[in-house]
Formats: C-alpha cells, structure tokens, sequence
C-alpha cells in the first residue's frame, strides 16, 4: 500500500494542524510561565521594600513615607493630627489602656510634646507619643501597633523614629513587660539597674 499525491496533501494538512495546535500550547505554556515569573518577581520587589523602607527610612520633624509593599505605603507622621476615635480602638488592645475615653485621650494628645503616629492611607495602625524636656530626660509611653499590622517592622520603624528625633535627649526611659524586653533590647535598650519608683494618686 502506497501514498497517492492527496494522501500527502491530506498529510501535509494533518501536520499543519499539530503545528498550530503545538505553537499554541507552547505560547499558553510560556503566557503562563512569563506571568508567574513576574509575579515572583514582583512580589520580590515588594518584600524588598518592606525591608529597605524600615531599614533605611529616615524622618524628619514633617515626618515621612515610605513604601511598606507594592500594594500599600506606611506613613509615619509626628505632626498629622490624630483624632480620639483613631487612637481609641488601639488603646481598646492594650492591657493597660483599655477603658481610655475618647476625651481623655483627646485631652493626653493635646498635652503630650511628642507624638507619633503611623498611618496606612486613612487608617491609624500605630501610635506612639514621648514626655520630655527635649534635654535631658525623655520617656516612651503608649507604643502600640494595630493588631493585624503586628509583627511586620511598624513597631521597629516607630522606635527607630523615636530614637532619631531624641537622639541629642540625655536619658531615654520605657517601662515595658518581660516579654517586650527582647523587642527593646535588639533597639539598643538596657534594662536600667535601679528600680522605678510609682505612685498612682486615686
Ligand atoms: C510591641 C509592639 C509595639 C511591637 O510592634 P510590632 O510592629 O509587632 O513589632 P515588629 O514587627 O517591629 O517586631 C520586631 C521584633 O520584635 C518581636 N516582638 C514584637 N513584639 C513582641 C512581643 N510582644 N513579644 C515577643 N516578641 C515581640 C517580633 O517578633 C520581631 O522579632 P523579629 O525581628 O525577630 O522577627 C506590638 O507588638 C504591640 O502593639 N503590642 C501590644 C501593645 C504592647 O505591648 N506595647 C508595648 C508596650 S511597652
């Protein structure tokens, strides 16, 4: 049994067809590879500046953005207004804030001298705020960062802040629990030899 001319032109057609078919699927295949590829390398990009925007941010007394992720930026910020309502629901988290009144808390932001907030977009995620004389004594009081935003470096960035703007302040004091000491101490914070004295009137 042998080909006649339209058997091979039959055939031909055939191996047309797998051609196509097969440059079809090697363009999928390779659709499919290409955007993976960039996804990877994409969200590279994005741990990348989590990590070069903590590390390297520097603030100032206008405060400072930064990329967190591709996605969403980090602001931290010593001169944006904070509201009670935004602080009330971060204190709400804390174990030695969680009755604070929206007044109060108005009223503590008001005469505190130093305070910092982080913000993503419209949302407050962290908060910290400083007592000092700008001199030589300064303390850190209130550090809290959103629950889900925990763990993430916005709690470092924070005291990073802190540190540069009190960077010509003395002594620089923060009562903390056992299980934050480890947080402080990567921060360069000792534990202080002498015991703290506390009085709470009422
Ligand atoms: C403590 C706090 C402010 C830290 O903020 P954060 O954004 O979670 O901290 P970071 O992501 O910068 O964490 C830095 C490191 O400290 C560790 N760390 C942070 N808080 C810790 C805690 N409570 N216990 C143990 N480790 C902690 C993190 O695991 C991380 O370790 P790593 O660098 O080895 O990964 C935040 O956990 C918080 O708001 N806690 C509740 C309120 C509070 O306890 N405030 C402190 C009052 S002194």
């Amino acid at each position: 049994m042998g080909f006649m001319f339209e058997d091979l032109d039959v055939y031909q057609k055939g191996m047309d067809l797998v051609d196509q078919v097969t440059a079809r699927a090697m363009a999928k295949v390779k659709s499919v590879a290409r955007s993976f590829l960039g996804r990877t390398i994409l969200a590279n990009i994005a741990a990348g500046f989590r990590v070069v925007g903590v590390e390297a941010t520097m603030w100032d007394a206008r405060g400072h953005t930064f990329g967190a992720s591709m996605d969403e930026t980090l602001d931290l910020s010593f001169t944006r207004a904070i509201g009670g309502e935004d602080l009330l629901p971060l204190f709400r988290q804390t174990y030695w804030a969680p009755k604070r009144s929206v007044d109060q808390i108005e009223g503590m932001l008001h005469n505190s001298p130093i305070v910092l907030g982080a913000w993503q977009g419209r949302r407050l995620i962290g908060f910290a705020r400083v007592l000092t004389d700008d001199v030589y004594r300064a303390v850190i009081d209130d550090i809290v960062v959103d629950e889900p935003f925990r763990g993430r470096g916005v709690g470092t960035a924070m005291v990073k802040a802190l540190l540069e703007r009190l960077k010509h302040v003395e002594e620089i004091f923060l009562g903390c629990d056992a299980k934050e000491v480890r947080f402080y101490e990567k921060l360069g914070f000792n534990r202080a030899k002498n015991p703290y004295m506390r009085l709470r009137p009422g």
